[in-house]
């Protein structure tokens, strides 16, 4: 098969390669992400390849089609991205990775809670100066400290038990249930009202668009941390900053942004930065930003070059792949 490999980075590249060595598709590889006005690079290609941030919207997708593509290969496990209406009036195939390491997640949200907790930015930043001095860097214990997990599944599941290990309290909230984990299922209202940290672990949907609003955000215990590695969708950015600078939360550590699409996996270092929003988020010494790259682990790389893969070949050889979101 052909492929057009959309939003690419050296990173994923080089896994895919890797992996396509001993299989043999044509890897088309493009930076630009996917959307209406880059679809035409897919001219001559039997299926996309695509990532988090690429647009696969009613106008994309139909131009897709007009170019004959037949398969969308999702390399991650999100699909909020994806018209699959749209895709399934155009007779698109859509595929995804729905699990490549929810350790290399859970684990990355842990790091960011911890370096927010105890400052490590600031702390790594004044040694490199010769500054020694521990004024301003005072955290809390996690151990003892309720924590609300909003979501557990793979990944929820995975930092519950890391979160355990800490000897937190653990509330959570999911409409599905799990009896193998150590936490308390509770009410949404509940566990805002309860948690000193909150981690986000849902997709995104219309029932979880702006989770944290300025309502909820309003009902959370005063001085809450918040962590979202999930999608940045699920807080409405500007009360998150309202939120902030009022006090009402503690700090918030973010691998995802609302508006992140066309900022996160791109060096602007010598651009003025546009969004003011996520300027201000960034000016806060109390919030911790990184560039959505909770899944960069090797392991997760690996298994996603071969989901990927896998499905492009199953999807070649004429069998149903796999981890099909829509199928024809
Ligand atoms: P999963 O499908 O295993 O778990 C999601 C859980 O959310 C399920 O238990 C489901 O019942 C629950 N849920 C659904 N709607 C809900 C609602 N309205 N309220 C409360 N709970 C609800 O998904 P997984 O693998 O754990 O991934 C979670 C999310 O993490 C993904 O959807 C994706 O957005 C994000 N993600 C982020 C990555 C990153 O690099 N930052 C990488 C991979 C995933």
């Amino acid at each position: 098969m052909i492929v057009a490999v959309f939003d690419t980075h050296r990173f994923d590249r080089a896994s895919l390669e890797e992996t396509n060595a001993g299989i043999g598709h044509e890897l088309r590889f493009f930076e630009a992400r996917l959307e209406s006005k880059t679809a035409q690079l897919a001219a001559g290609c039997d299926a996309v390849c695509v990532f988090v941030n690429d647009v696969l919207d009613y106008a994309t997708l139909s131009i897709l089609q007009t170019l004959g593509v037949r398969l969308i290969a999702l390399r991650c496990a999100g699909f909020n991205q994806v018209d699959l209406k749209a895709a399934q009036e155009f007779g698109l195939t859509v595929a995804r990775v729905p699990e490549y390491s929810p350790y290399a997640v859970a684990e990355h949200a842990v790091a960011l809670l911890l370096a927010l907790n105890r400052k490590l930015p600031r702390a790594y930043n004044r040694v490199r100066e010769s500054n020694f001095s521990l004024e301003g860097l005072v955290g809390f214990d996690l151990h003892g400290k309720t924590v609300g997990i909003v979501g557990t599944g793979k990944i929820g599941g995975v930092f519950a038990r890391i979160m355990a290990g800490f000897g937190c309290r653990l509330l959570a909230y999911d409409p599905l249930p799990r009896a193998d984990l150590p936490v308390a299922y509770v009410t949404a209202p509940q566990l805002l009202a309860e948690s000193d940290i909150i981690s986000l672990h849902v997709p995104l949907l219309a029932a979880t668009h702006h989770f944290l609003n300025r309502e909820t955000l309003a009902q959370t215990k005063r001085g809450c941390f918040i962590v979202n590695t999930s999608r940045g969708a699920l807080i409405e950015a500007q009360a998150l900053v309202d939120a902030l600078k009022s006090g009402q939360l503690g700090g918030a550590a973010l691998d995802v942004y609302e508006e992140e699409a066309g900022v996160f996996f791109h060096d602007l270092s010598g651009q003025l930065l546009q969004d003011d929003v996520l300027a201000r988020l960034i000016s806060f010494p109390n919030v911790l930003i990184t560039s959505h790259q909770a899944f960069l682990t090797k392991e997760a790389l690996i298994n996603i070059a071969e989901t990927t893969l896998g499905t492009i070949s199953a999807f070649a050889a004429g069998i149903v792949p796999e981890n099909v979101l829509v199928r024809l």
